[in-house]
């Protein structure tokens, strides 16, 4: 009971503990949510950005008012800009336990305040859904983060991937080759890097043979390190971060005649697109003017996987569309604030499923325990498991 500060809490324990609705009127929830707004970085922007995000909170609640999940619920909203900061993430979420009292954190939506958010929120039973970027694997520790819940990706469920997929096929030996281009802010390689070379320790028959951060490298040494790489390793495992970089790499593959059955590049990707990241397919050149090559890019690009995750199901324009034009609605009203012509965020529509998961969380959590279990964040992140569609 940590968390009923109020007496309208109180009165429900007492009077009404296993009722599914609030007595004496509408139940209240008041949904606390963090991201980062206004950053200098536009790859944070477009990823996780306030004004490209929020407004995918009201789309999820209009699904979770279709199916009645929380009847008779007066949601109120309020928003912290961590900026990707850890001590924001702590402050705020001190502030949105403890001050503002509100019964559930959405966000945060980057690695660093995550981390801190989750410690602060244990310390308060409060439960915190996030969302986001890639995650480092430390979320997936229940031990030390109990009440977080989470629809973003960590590196471990795709270094296990990964492992699944290289034993499969019985390949023992990789290459591992990376490019940290993003901000630190949002990483994705860096934690990826790290995760596979604990993967790598822990299983007997796997063997790194070569690795490297080639996003210093000229083209020129890039090639001169493929041309060392050839003798190591026939399966080379890339992550990069870039669109570039991606058809860069496989020119240099091309050029070096490594475009055979001999050799494997595995692209570990997490965007969801697949082959056809936004505005077009990873062989195009997208430079100004193009090195007309596209076609021997797409021919290198044949001996290639891709391991991705699953597209979103939903119909993207529509959810591009009403994310922006929410921005100006109620609770938001921020008129003006973005210019109309951009697209939703890349994970605005994490943000959606986030929402949605607390709410079906929290019906599963009253359902079973009562009006009093609201707050309990062990219980409701506990109840966010199984599958989703
Ligand atoms: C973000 O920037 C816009 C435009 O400069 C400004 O109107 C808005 O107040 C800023 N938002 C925040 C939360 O600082
Ligand atoms: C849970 O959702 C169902 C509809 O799916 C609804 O009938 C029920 O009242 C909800 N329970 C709570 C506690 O809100
Ligand atoms: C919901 O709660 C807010 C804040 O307490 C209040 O202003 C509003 O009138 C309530 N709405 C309904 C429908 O009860
Ligand atoms: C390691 O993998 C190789 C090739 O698949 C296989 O021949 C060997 O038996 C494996 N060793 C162990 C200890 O699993
Ligand atoms: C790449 O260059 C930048 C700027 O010179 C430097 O800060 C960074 O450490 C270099 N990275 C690697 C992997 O060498
Ligand atoms: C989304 O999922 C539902 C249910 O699994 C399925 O019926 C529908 O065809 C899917 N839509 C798309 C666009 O994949
Ligand atoms: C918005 O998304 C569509 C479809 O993916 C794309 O064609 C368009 O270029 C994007 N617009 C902007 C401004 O990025
Ligand atoms: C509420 O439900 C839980 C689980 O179903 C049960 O253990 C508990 O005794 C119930 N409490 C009351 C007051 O009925």
């Amino acid at each position: 009971m940590l968390l009923c500060f109020t007496i309208f809490c109180f009165l429900i324990e007492s009077w009404a503990q296993n009722s599914t609705v609030a007595p004496g009127g509408m139940r209240q929830l008041k949904v606390a949510l963090m991201m980062p707004v206004n950053m200098s970085d536009a790859s944070v922007e477009s990823n996780i950005g306030f004004y490209r995000s929020a407004g995918a909170v009201t789309i999820a609640l209009e699904r979770i008012q279709l199916e009645n999940l929380l009847p008779n619920t007066n949601f109120t909203f309020v928003w912290y800009f961590d900026e990707c900061v850890g001590s924001l993430g702590s402050g705020y979420t001190v502030e949105a336990a403890y001050v503002d009292k509100a019964d559930v954190l959405i966000g945060p939506a980057c690695p660093t305040p995550v981390i801190y958010s989750g410690t602060v929120a244990a310390f308060y039973n409060f439960p915190i859904f996030i969302w986001g970027t890639i995650m480092p694997s430390d979320i997936n520790d229940g031990t030390r983060f109990p009440t977080l819940a989470s629809t973003s990706v960590t590196t471990l469920s795709i270094t296990l991937t990964l492992m699944e997929f290289l034993i499969r096929f019985q390949w023992n030996e990789f290459a591992f080759i990376y490019a940290i281009r993003r901000s630190d802010l949002i990483p994705k390689c860096s934690y990826l890097a790290s995760d596979i070379d604990n993967a790598v320790t822990n299983e007997d028959n796997m063997t790194m043979t070569y690795k490297r951060n080639i996003a210093n490298d000229s083209y020129e040494i890039l090639k001169e390190k493929l041309v060392g790489l050839k003798k190591l390793a026939r399966i080379i495992l890339v992550c990069f971060e870039s669109l570039s970089d991606r058809r860069t790499f496989m020119m240099a593959m091309s050029e070096l005649g490594m475009i055979t059955d001999d050799y494997l590049v595995v692209f570990i990707e997490t965007d969801r697109t697949g082959f056809f990241p936004s505005g077009g397919g990873m062989w195009v050149d997208r430079n100004v003017p193009p090195d007309g090559k596209d076609d021997i890019a797409l021919k290198a690009f044949e001996n290639a996987i891709i391991l991705d995750l699953q597209p979103y199901n939903l119909s993207f324009d529509t959810f591009n569309q009403e994310v922006i034009a929410n921005i100006e609605k109620w609770p938001f009203y921020c008129v003006g604030c973005i210019d109309k012509s951009l697209n939703a965020s890349s994970r605005a529509p994490n943000l959606a499923d986030t929402f949605y998961l607390y709410a079906s969380s929290l019906n599963k959590t009253i359902a079973q325990y009562g009006e009093s279990a609201k707050n309990d964040g062990t219980t409701i992140s506990n109840m966010a498991k199984g599958e989703y569609n």
